[in-house]
């Protein structure tokens, strides 16, 4: 507590003194320029929503199409609003200047992504609600942990790509051309966001100890659990818009082994257990989105599991670039 500028004080006038390697400075130089980037590349939500509904006429959908769509955005919606928080909370968290400047402008995309998903749901005549469970524990596992490369891992190399995956497949769908051209500003911004987690991650990875990294494994491992969960319940409403729950759990996991992989490469090292892990969310994926061959026999679907638990899935080059 401070009195009259006696005791503990909230601003961190130490921030500039810390010692720094030569790949910390350069990594700072590209947090610093993910804010600039951001500011120069910031849309204006309400023109750019507006336009694309003169330009496509309106939302035209049926029925059953708008309601997956309004069960699939609606997780979406909630989890920009989460990711809304949590930049602010990193922001006001992270230490060095470029960092705490990349959280910032990510907080400022952020608030956009959540009014202008608003704006649309409305269109689309969602009225909000609560979401499911699995996606809702994600959110508040990385919205109520203290550990701050928790949430980064967690908000920037986990939800992030997830999201990312999810608005390319949406987009190749074709599926609602007022979305679709919509997602493409989304995903320009969602790039940058990785960008704070690869950049800066590092730094906090390199000082951590076993058990530190081991908890972090364990939290890395529920959000995956809880998201390939949050997957099955969509399955249907994904089938409804042309989409495959199967392919966006590969493609986003190639997509986050990709990322971790990126941020180990800076980091020093490859990253702990890698093959050991990816290939038991291969054999679960395999189990939980079985191929249409193997779906109906239950004795096909734990050989293909099994199988692929031990030897890992083939994951092809343009599957890892997408
Ligand atoms: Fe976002
Ligand atoms: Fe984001």
């Amino acid at each position: 507590m401070s009195f009259l500028g006696f005791g503990r004080t909230q601003l961190p006038f130490d921030m500039f003194d810390l010692e720094r390697s030569a790949s910390e400075a350069r990594r700072g130089e590209k947090l610093a320029s993910l804010y600039h980037r951001g500011q120069s590349l910031a849309w204006d939500g309400r023109e750019v929503l507006a336009d694309l509904l003169t330009r496509h006429g309106g939302i035209r959908l049926g029925g059953r199409e708008r309601q997956a769509l309004q069960r699939v955005f609606a997780m979406i919606l909630w989890g920009e609003l989460a990711a809304w928080k949590i930049s602010a909370q990193l922001a006001d968290r992270l230490e060095p200047l470029e960092a705490k400047l990349a959280a910032t402008s990510q907080a400022h995309d952020e608030a956009r992504h959540f009014y202008v998903m608003v704006d649309y749901l409305r269109v689309l005549g969602y009225e909000p609600s609560p979401i499911d469970r699995p996606a809702r524990a994600v959110l508040d596992l990385v919205l109520e942990t203290d550990d701050v490369a928790k949430k980064l891992v967690g908000m920037q190399l986990q939800i992030e790509t997830l999201a990312l995956t999810i608005f390319q497949a949406v987009r190749e769908s074709n599926v609602e051309p007022v979305l679709c051209d919509l997602l493409r500003y989304y995903e320009k911004d969602e790039a940058r966001h990785v960008g704070l987690g690869i950049q800066y991650l590092p730094s906090l990875v390199k000082r951590m100890t076993p058990a530190r990294a081991l908890s972090m494994l364990s939290f890395q491992l529920r959000i995956i659990g809880l998201v390939m969960w949050e997957l099955k319940a969509l399955e249907p409403e994904l089938e409804v818009l042309g989409l495959d729950a199967r392919k966006i759990l590969f493609l986003g996991k190639a997509k986050q082994l990709g990322a971790y992989e990126a941020l180990w490469a800076q980091a020093g090292g490859p990253p702990p257990q890698r093959d050991y892990v990816s290939h038991a969310i291969d054999g679960i994926g395999e189990w939980m989105f079985a191929t249409p061959e193997n779906r109906g026999s239950l004795r096909r679907r734990l050989v293909a599991a099994l199988r692929i638990a031990r030897t890992g899935r083939a994951v092809a080059p343009e599957e890892i670039a997408a």
